[in-house]
């Protein structure tokens, strides 16, 4: 795959600095999946993950094959905020569950979590929890504490980062890159 200077998209020079590589990934989720699988021992109990489109949905699709228990899964869509949503705090809900979620244990997935002002203008938290949900949990692949604007209360993280831009493993720069099998870093150069 081409991973060059990104100038048939009209991007500004930049190029791909390899983060964290695709085993380190795997080993992380195996883990990650089995402590899901302990924080919720009660095997009567409903789990659903609930992924953030778009960038989830990698991360989504290898963790819940590594929940060592039954586990059902969903997406959400949220509008990304802007410079406008920024100041009146609104984040909307694009795409609702399918799933029902009264008396289940739902886990909300994200790729990475940053300023959080996602998570907590889109009222997504809330609106579990207002529909019966019998617990309301976050689970991350990477954490940037350094950004956070908003206290967001995480149960499970993959790995905390400092405040790189990172891309692949469903993440993306102006949608692209989101197909690499690792996590790189996107470096900016001169022109
Ligand atoms: P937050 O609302 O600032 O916490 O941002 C959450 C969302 O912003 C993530 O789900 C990503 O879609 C996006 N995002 C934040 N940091 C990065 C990054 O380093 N690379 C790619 N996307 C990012
Ligand atoms: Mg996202």
């Amino acid at each position: 795959m081409d991973e060059g200077t990104g100038s048939r998209l009209h991007l500004p020079p930049h190029r791909i600095l390899p983060f964290i590589d695709s085993k380190s990934i795997k080993q992380r989720v195996n883990e990650m999946g089995r402590e899901i699988a302990v924080a919720y021992p009660q095997q009567d109990d409903q789990l659903l993950l609930v992924g953030i489109l778009k960038g989830a949905a990698v991360f989504l699709a290898d963790l819940v094959r590594a929940v060592p228990r039954q586990v059902e899964y969903d997406f959400v869509a949220v509008s990304s905020y802007g410079a406008a949503t920024e100041s009146t705090g609104e984040v909307r809900i694009l795409k609702d569950l399918d799933a029902a979620v009264a008396g289940k244990h739902v886990l909300i997935v994200e790729d990475i979590l940053d300023t959080g002002l996602t998570l907590r203008f889109s009222y997504i938290l809330e609106n579990l929890r207002s529909r019966n949900a019998k617990s309301v949990g976050v689970c991350v692949l990477l954490d940037k504490p350094s950004r956070r604007k908003v206290p967001i209360e995480v149960q499970h993280c993959g790995f905390t980062i400092p405040d790189y831009f990172v891309v692949g493993y469903g993440m993306d720069y102006a949608e692209q890159y989101r197909n690499l099998d690792y996590i790189g870093i996107v470096e900016f150069l001169e022109r």
